[in-house]
């Protein structure tokens, strides 16, 4: 009996790596099960809230702000999350949704809170390959986000100056073009490639 106390305190004492290593581990996924569940439960202006409570230093912010996604004649606002964070009503609009939040959505966090860009320098750095990324994963779901508030059905092409109107009829004939493939730089200053220091 005395042996068995003296081995359990033993193993309560000294915590082996494994053990300290799966508090660590098991801290860390409920950190973000738990931020998954707070982004779920946010609405629309929340959230831009919360993004913003980040991205405000880094510039995107004040980029957008200038846009009419901000602001414009008739009133209506994208915000952050309507064009970063998959939405829509099928099972794979779902998995789409939690994959950002999962993924992204924690590497936010953990380099928010490693201070990988701490300085707008840092950021600026970053940005042309974070925004190859945004683009990369808008054309893979065909801007589907974007066509929550646009769609060609609805375009007035009548309206629409001769380039614009051509290129959108062009698309809706052929299909073989998404709208991001043409109109990047809509809600932030499109980041230029960096010179390859190579050269
Ligand atoms: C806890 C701080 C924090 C919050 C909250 C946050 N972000 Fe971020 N975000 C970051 C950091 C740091 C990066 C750069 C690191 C990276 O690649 O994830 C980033 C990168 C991004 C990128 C580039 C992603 C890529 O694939 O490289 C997008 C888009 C983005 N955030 C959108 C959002 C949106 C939309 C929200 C709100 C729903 C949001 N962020 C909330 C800190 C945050
Ligand atoms: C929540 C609704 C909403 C979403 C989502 C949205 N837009 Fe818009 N978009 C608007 C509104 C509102 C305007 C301004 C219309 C006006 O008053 O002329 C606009 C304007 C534009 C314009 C013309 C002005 C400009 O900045 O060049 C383009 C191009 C455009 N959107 C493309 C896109 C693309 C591409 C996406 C997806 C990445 C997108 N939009 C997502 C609502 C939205
Ligand atoms: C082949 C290139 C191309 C594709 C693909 C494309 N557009 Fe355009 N779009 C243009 C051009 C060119 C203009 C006129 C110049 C501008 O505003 O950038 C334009 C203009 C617009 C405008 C402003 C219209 C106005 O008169 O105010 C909106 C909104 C827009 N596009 C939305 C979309 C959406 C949504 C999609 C995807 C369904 C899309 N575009 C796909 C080329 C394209
Ligand atoms: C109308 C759609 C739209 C809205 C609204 C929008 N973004 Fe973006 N965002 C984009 C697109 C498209 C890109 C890809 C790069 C580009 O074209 O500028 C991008 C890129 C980014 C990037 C990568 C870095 C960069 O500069 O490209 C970050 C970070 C980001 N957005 C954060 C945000 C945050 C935070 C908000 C809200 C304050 C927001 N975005 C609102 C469409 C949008």
């Amino acid at each position: 009996m005395k042996k068995l106390i003296v081995n359990l305190w033993g193993v309560l004492s000294r915590p082996s790596k494994m053990a300290l290593g799966l508090l660590l581990g098991g801290g860390f996924i409920a950190g973000a099960v738990f931020f998954i569940i707070f982004h779920f439960t946010m609405s629309a202006t929340n959230s831009m809230d919360l993004c913003i409570s980040c991205h405000e230093m880094d510039g995107v912010y004040e980029e957008y702000k200038k846009t009419p996604h901000y602001s414009s004649a008739s009133g209506v606002r994208a915000t952050c999350a309507d064009c970063h964070v998959p939405h829509g009503k099928t099972f794979p609009d779902w998995l789409s949704k939690i994959y950002v939040k999962a993924t992204i959505g924690t590497k936010d966090i953990y380099h928010h809170l490693m201070g990988t860009y701490d300085t707008k320098e840092k950021f600026q750095a970053s940005r042309y390959e974070m925004a190859q990324n945004v683009i990369k994963h808008m054309r893979e779901r065909d801007s589907k986000e974007c066509r929550f508030c646009h769609s060609l059905d609805a375009m007035n092409l009548a309206e629409q100056g001769k380039s614009a109107s051509r290129k959108h009829k062009r698309i809706m004939e052929s299909g073989d073009k998404t709208c991001i493939d043409c109109h990047t730089g809509i809600a932030h200053e499109e980041p230029e490639e960096p010179e390859d220091p190579e050269e």
